[in-house]
């Protein structure tokens, strides 16, 4: 019972695809990138090119994180998704999901790691998420998803 973190698998895919659907935070294009990713991820396994690990909350797969090198760079790694289900959000698995990644990445010798999201104002929450956990906001890029969408840049350097 609890809180488990473990490398993401082919059976948590459809509990992971309804967290994306349901999160009401990605569009139909969005998602099926992320689905994408996480497969490359469960097939590569953590040593591939993306990490995916998925947090079970009293056995039922209720969100995941996905990280990867960023290519061509010595010790820079990328936050490429993060979501929990909403019937699952505010009781800290997003955090315990960050920490998961950040100390894998940290094993892997990466240094740093950069997320990209939104500017948008229903993406505040998930901006101050990072910020809480230690996120700079380094750079807004305008219009850079689409008009009126900006492209906000995080990073955290990991000691
Ligand atoms: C962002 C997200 C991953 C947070 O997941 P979570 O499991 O609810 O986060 P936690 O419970 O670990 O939250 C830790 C803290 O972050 C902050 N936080 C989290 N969600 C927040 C929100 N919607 N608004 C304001 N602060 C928020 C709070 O300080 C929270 O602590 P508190 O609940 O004690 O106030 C989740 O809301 C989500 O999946 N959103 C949709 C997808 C998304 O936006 N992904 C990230 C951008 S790509």
């Amino acid at each position: 019972m609890g809180l488990l973190i473990l490398p993401s698998s082919s059976s948590d895919l459809a509990a992971l695809k309804e967290a994306l659907e349901s999160c009401r935070a990605f569009n139909l294009e969005e998602i099926a990138v992320a689905l994408e990713i996480l497969d490359s991820a469960i097939a590569g396994g953590p040593d591939g090119d993306y990490a995916s690990f998925t947090a079970h909350q009293n056995h039922h797969p209720a969100g995941y994180i996905c990280v990867g090198q960023t290519p061509l760079t010595e010790s820079t790694w990328h936050l490429y998704w993060l979501v929990v289900h909403p019937h699952f959000q505010r009781q800290g698995l997003a955090t315990a999901l960050l920490s998961h990644a950040e100390a894998f990445v940290r094993s892997r010798l990466g240094r740093r790691l950069i997320l990209e999201t939104s500017g948008r104002p229903d993406y505040q929450g998930s901006r101050r998420f990072y910020q809480n956990a230690g996120y700079t906001h380094v750079a807004q890029i305008p219009d850079y998803y689409r008009d009126g969408d900006d492209g906000v840049i995080m990073y955290k350097q990991l000691s």
